[in-house]
């Protein structure tokens, strides 16, 4: 089946009780915990976003203590009379900084179980697009050339279902050579490079638990050949990880665990990274938002970005046709009117029985993480909150006995946005159908679907050599 964007590791439809429509409360802010044991310090920007958020910090054990009990979290403490100054520091900072308020949502997750009214979203098919290529082409290398598109790779995840230890984009995908998921994505991305003869600047979002790697990997292969000065690195922010009971896991005696929000809060770090003033004056009015793990995928894609400015969209989605209607991948539709995306565990039987005039499969396109987003209408909804989903993970924890058990087995709930959920808060959308073998080769996990395997296949079938 297809991994949607949309519950990354999924089991059994976690999360499905957290839907978008009266979410209490909205939270938009999950929180920032700095992994200072594990992070080397610098001089960089997000070094000194590291420091300063940790300077910020000053809340007394006093104020800890009233905290967790508030939250039912006074287990986090346990280890506290056993810490050295600084990791009492650092854990005091954590509980701080940590949105406990989240917590409580894993215990009402059937109560929230709500969606608006589903109907259907008429996406561009191939026939159209072919009959319009050279014009939408026209309008999207005006745009890149003029400067109004860069390209946003979420790279934020941990990866946990391809078990490597490294940001994903390190993944060395070759065979008889080396080739990394970074590359193939550079290499897709530089086609248009010279394709438009513009650099397109590039936003690359990790998390404190992998952006000092990605971002040493990056320079060590000299960006696979891309424009230092076009890459910009930013990280987005941590939230707590839980048992099913909402109760805080911790990592270490003196750390709460915890993982990246999800991909849906993108936007809000790159701004609070002070990337929009570079992209206000650097008169970009285009982000193109994709994920690591998409081999085949191509970026700023002149015919997409031309397709969505004719049409006066302001998001483009590329989507694959589905290949059986109980297909698990989150498909385009309209949700009380406006766009929106229907996960597959939320498809009736109506919903996949349902036929367009042809006698198509009315909810026929899944999403494949690649987005064009008007920045102005980006603007427009940063201050909305997107809903909360919870999903099953494998959270390494300590035991009662003090000892790190590394599970086999989900164990507990990751806190995540996703910006999937993004799409609804949009006023109009064109979903853009891509050929799924020429465009969609996902890496989630080793062997089996989606995975390593499937995807060398499919880049060699595409002429790339391994
Ligand atoms: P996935 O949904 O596949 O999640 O991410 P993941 O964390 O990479 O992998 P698993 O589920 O643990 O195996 C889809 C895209 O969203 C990014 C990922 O890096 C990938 O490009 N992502 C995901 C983030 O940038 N941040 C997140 O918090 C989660």
């Amino acid at each position: 089946y297809v991994i949607s964007d949309r519950l990354p590791g999924c089991a059994k439809g976690a999360g499905k009780g957290l839907s978008r429509a009266d979410f209490p409360p909205r939270i938009r802010k999950l929180l920032w915990i700095p992994d200072s044991d594990t992070a080397v310090e610098g001089s960089g920007t997000q070094d000194r976003c590291r420091r300063k958020e940790r300077e910020k910090m000053s809340m007394t054990l006093s104020q800890a203590k009233e905290k967790v009990e508030k939250y039912g979290q006074e287990h986090v403490l346990k280890y506290y009379e056993e810490l050295s100054q600084e990791e009492k520091t650092n854990l005091l900072a954590q509980i701080e900084s940590a949105d406990m308020s989240i917590l409580d949502s894993c215990r009402h997750q059937e109560d929230l179980l709500k969606r608006g009214v589903i109907t259907p979203l008429a996406s561009m098919q191939l026939p159209e697009i072919e009959a319009n290529r050279e014009a939408f082409t026209a309008v999207g290398t005006e745009a890149i050339r003029a400067g109004r598109v860069g390209a946003v790779l979420l790279a934020g995840g941990m990866g946990t279902r391809l078990g490597s230890d490294d940001p994903k984009g390190v993944y060395n995908v070759g065979i008889t050579r080396e080739l990394y998921i970074f590359e193939c994505l550079v290499h897709n991305l530089m086609d248009v490079v010279r394709q438009t003869g513009t650099w397109l600047h590039l936003f690359v979002m990790t998390s404190d638990k992998n952006n000092d790697k990605t971002v040493s990997f990056l320079k060590e292969h000299a960006y696979f050949g891309y424009k230092e000065e076009y890459v910009h690195f930013f990280m987005q922010k941590m939230a707590v990880a839980t048992d099913y009971n909402g109760k805080i896991y911790l990592e270490g005696k003196g750390k709460l665990a915890s993982s990246p929000n999800g991909n849906g809060g993108w936007f809000i770090s790159l701004k609070d990274a002070g990337l929009l003033d570079l992209v206000h004056r650097e008169g970009i009015q285009w982000l193109n938002v994709f994920a690591v793990d998409n081999v085949l995928q191509r970026i700023a894609d002149p015919c997409f970005i031309g397709a969505t400015i004719q049409k006066n969209c302001v998001v483009g989605a590329k989507v694959v046709r589905k290949v059986t209607p109980d297909e698990k991948v989150g498909a385009v539709c309209l949700e009380d009117g406006r766009p929106s995306i229907v996960e597959y565990y939320d498809m009736t039987e109506e919903l996949m029985e349902a036929k367009d005039e042809n006698g198509e499969p009315s909810y026929n396109f899944g999403v494949i993480l690649n987005y064009l987003f008007s920045v102005a209408e980006l603007e427009r909804v940063l201050e909305l909150s997107l809903p909360l989903h919870l999903v099953e993970k494998k959270i390494p924890y300590l035991d009662e006995t003090g000892s790190l058990v590394k599970p086999e087995a989900a164990n507990g709930y990751k806190y995540e946005n996703l910006v999937l959920d993004m799409i609804h808060q949009m006023e109009s959308c064109l979903p853009f159908e891509v050929v799924r073998e020429k465009e969609f080769a996902p890496i989630k996990n080793k062997t089996g679907v989606d995975s390593v395997e499937s995807a060398r296949k499919l880049l060699q079938e595409n002429g790339v050599e391994l």
